[in-house]
């Protein structure tokens, strides 16, 4: 997806934050709730998991730090973002480790691409604080995409329906938000 100038009252900076910032909301769900499963079936998921949610705290905080501090707004698919995530964590984990694994590739791979589509965007906006705030993220969202690819996430051909209706949500939600 191309990021161009908004023709809205939002310009196209502070639309971008309040897409992150709601997505960041939405991965904290995704591992809730694949963290509620783990704890029960997949102890041993427990950690690395557990850290995954720390970073996408940290990320949420980060991106409403920034849309404060220029006046921004909370995106309106914000809950959705929450309720979409929570039940794709939830079905991934309940088909395995595998599962968790496919979620967590799909989700972050969408992600950098639009982060990094981002970045070049406000680059050449030259909008310093706010390039800041997504490049600081880029490299955990990147970890999280390659620990999942490590762990067989990204090429399980059964694997693949779920995979495919993840980015599906994860790309749409993106779109609407930017709208
Ligand atoms: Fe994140
Ligand atoms: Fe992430």
């Amino acid at each position: 997806m191309e990021y161009r100038d908004s023709k809205g009252k939002l310009d196209t900076a502070r639309k971008i934050l309040k897409v992150n910032h709601a997505g960041e909301f939405g991965a904290i769900n995704i591992y809730r709730s694949q963290l509620l499963v783990a704890r029960l079936f997949m102890r041993d998921l427990v950690p690395l998991l557990e850290s995954f949610l720390t970073d996408e705290k940290r990320h949420l905080q980060v991106f409403w730090d920034e849309i404060c501090s220029r006046k921004g707004v909370k995106c309106k698919s914000f809950w959705l973002c929450g309720l979409g995530g929570y039940f794709m964590g939830f079905v991934s984990a309940l088909l395995g480790r595998k599962g968790i694994m496919a979620c967590t590739w799909a989700v972050e791979s969408v992600v950098v691409d639009h982060l990094r589509t981002q970045l070049a965007y406000l680059e050449r906006k030259s909008d310093r604080a706010a390039y800041d705030t997504v490049a600081y993220i880029l490299e955990d969202e990147k970890n999280h995409r390659d620990i999942g690819s490590r762990h067989g996430g990204a090429d399980n051909f059964w694997y693949h329906p779920l995979r495919f209706s993840i980015s599906l949500f994860t790309e749409a939600v993106i779109r609407l938000g930017m709208r």
